[in-house]
């Protein structure tokens, strides 16, 4: 694993622009796992400056969500597709035919969880696949569990997960249970990892995630098996890693 230890937020944001950024220049045709969450949010602004200023073109590229909570509109303010538009699709020429979220909606979940699969397979793996990591180490919406969870999947979600996203609602009641993400397999499957981590809120659960044992109990320590992992941090979310 490499890791890259930034000043702060913005310079954090910029290292991963960089690194996403290699890719699509060296691949236009590229397929980038994309996640949502606060963190990766400068990193996406910094993608959007380098496409207006000419640097960037995501004509070709394709794109795979990690996940979707089960029950809002893609309309909602807190959909996750909502929030790739809002972020990064509206803003760039990516062909919006070619990004993917999973649906939320559909009455038939197992099958929208194979097609999803089907649809990751069918575009030849993700090159380079952006990691977030909640508080209790999930990744996409895997949360803590007795064993990894391959493919697409409905999860229930963790009640330490559903009060951190409250802040994003008007009623506790406004909260989705569930979603749908992409499998842990899907995940260490993809060509290339990039997880971004920021403010000391996250330093336990790095450290935890990158120095303990492999566990589903903290599903991101499953990286540590992944050939081709960049850590971007600033220097507090990477305070008690040790490398
Ligand atoms: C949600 C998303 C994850 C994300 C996590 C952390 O749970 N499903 O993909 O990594 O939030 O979010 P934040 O970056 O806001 O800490």
């Amino acid at each position: 694993m490499r890791v890259i230890v930034a000043e702060n937020y913005e310079a954090m944001s910029r290292q991963a622009a960089n690194i996403i950024s290699s890719v699509v220049v060296s691949k236009p045709d590229c397929v980038l796992g994309l996640a949502t969450g606060s963190t990766p949010i400068g990193m996406y602004k910094e993608l959007i400056k380098r496409y207006q200023e000419g640097d960037l073109d995501f004509s070709k590229v394709k794109s795979v969500n990690l996940d979707e909570y089960v029950g809002l509109e893609p309309t909602h303010d807190q959909s996750y597709r909502y929030f790739m538009q809002t972020n990064l699709f509206d803003h760039v020429n990516i062909d919006v035919a070619n990004t993917n979220v999973p649906g939320g909606l559909s009455e038939d979940v197992d099958a929208e969880c194979a097609r999803y699969d089907e649809v990751i397979r069918s575009m030849g793996g993700i090159d380079i696949q952006v990691l977030g990591m909640g508080h209790n180490g999930h990744i996409g919406f895997n949360e803590p569990a007795e064993d990894f969870p391959v493919g697409t999947h409905q999860v229930e979600l963790a009640q330490s997960t559903i009060e951190a996203n409250a802040r994003f609602f008007a009623t506790m009641d406004e909260v989705p249970r569930k979603a749908v993400t992409m499998g842990i397999g899907s995940i260490m499957l993809a060509k290339q990892i990039l997880v971004v981590v920021n403010g000391e809120g996250k330093a336990d659960i790095v450290a935890k995630a990158f120095n303990g044992p492999v566990t589903p109990q903290v599903p991101a320590s499953i990286l540590q098996l992944h050939p081709n992992v960049v850590l971007v941090g600033d220097k507090d979310a990477l305070s008690k890693l040790k490398f």
